[in-house]
């Protein structure tokens, strides 16, 4: 079964002094969390800082992007290969904020995947169509088509490495969640996609992270979806009592789905 994942994405928020604290909250509130793995992103200025914080604890490090070269003449970047020296296990890649507004296009993204896949780290394919893509009828079209392009490149097997995190765009820092069933319905299609790109037995294993407006208030409801294996969760990630409930809610959720 597969094991719950949280995740809180910083975006660009927040001083070196309030992302220390912020993750000594969220370390000190969540010493063990049982059932469900806890992923901080914090911007990058902050890694290092949040990382020490964070050593020794089950909390484990993320970071919002990498390029897809070790090293090299790319200024204002950073590699995978600086993100793993940093302890972070996890690796956004192609969240839409990057894919509208910073021009990623779908090639870079997945060389992206490959790159963090080569470094050790995990990373986290996002995808999810915009307001007038649902309208249109495009939903299943435009997910398929970021998920095709993630992957293309990688062997079946690798497929298997990687978490994919479903984020509508028309949900993301609006305050309108997807409802659990619109979620459900897009995840399971993304499940099927994912049989058809590795194994049945191999897509069982990937979690599939709803992303878009989650809170406290929704997170156990989405959860309770057998499909939804956890949430990535921006704005109510920056306050430590609401990400921590949203966690605990997670996890409990998830329980009742394994039926224990
Ligand atoms: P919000 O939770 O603020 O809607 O952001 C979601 C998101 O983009 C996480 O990556």
């Amino acid at each position: 079964m597969r094991t719950p994942l949280v995740m809180g994405n910083w975006k660009m928020h927040g001083t070196l002094a309030e992302a220390r604290t912020l993750a000594t909250a969220i370390r000190d509130g969540l010493k063990r969390p049982r059932g469900v793995e806890v992923v901080v992103c914090p911007p990058f200025t902050a890694l290092a800082a949040v990382g020490e914080i964070l050593a020794g604890s089950p909390i484990r490090l993320g970071a919002q992007n990498c390029h897809w070269e070790a090293s090299g003449a790319y200024t204002g970047e950073v590699s995978p290969a600086m993100l793993a020296e940093l302890g972070c296990r996890y690796v956004l890649v192609g969240h839409s904020e990057r894919r509208r507004e910073l021009g990623e296009t779908d090639q870079r993204i997945s060389l992206k995947v490959q790159a963090a896949l080569a470094h050790g780290l995990t990373p986290v394919l996002c995808v999810g169509e915009t307001a007038d893509e649902r309208r249109q009828g495009l939903t299943f079209t435009t997910v398929e088509g970021q998920l095709r392009a993630g992957r293309a490149g990688m062997m079946p097997d690798a497929v298997g490495k990687i978490v994919l995190a479903y984020e509508p765009v028309w949900a993301i820092g609006t305050g309108v969640n997807a409802t659990p069933a619109q979620a459900a319905e897009v995840h399971g299609y993304l499940r099927g996609l994912l049989s058809e790109l590795t194994s049945k037995e191999t897509a069982q294993t990937i979690r599939i992270l709803y992303g878009g407006s989650v809170k406290a208030d929704n997170a156990d409801a989405l959860a309770a979806e057998p499909e939804i294996d956890g949430a990535l969760v921006g704005g109510a990630s920056l306050n430590a009592p609401g990400f921590i409930a949203i966690v605990r809610k997670t996890a409990r959720a998830g329980a009742a789905v394994r039926g224990e």
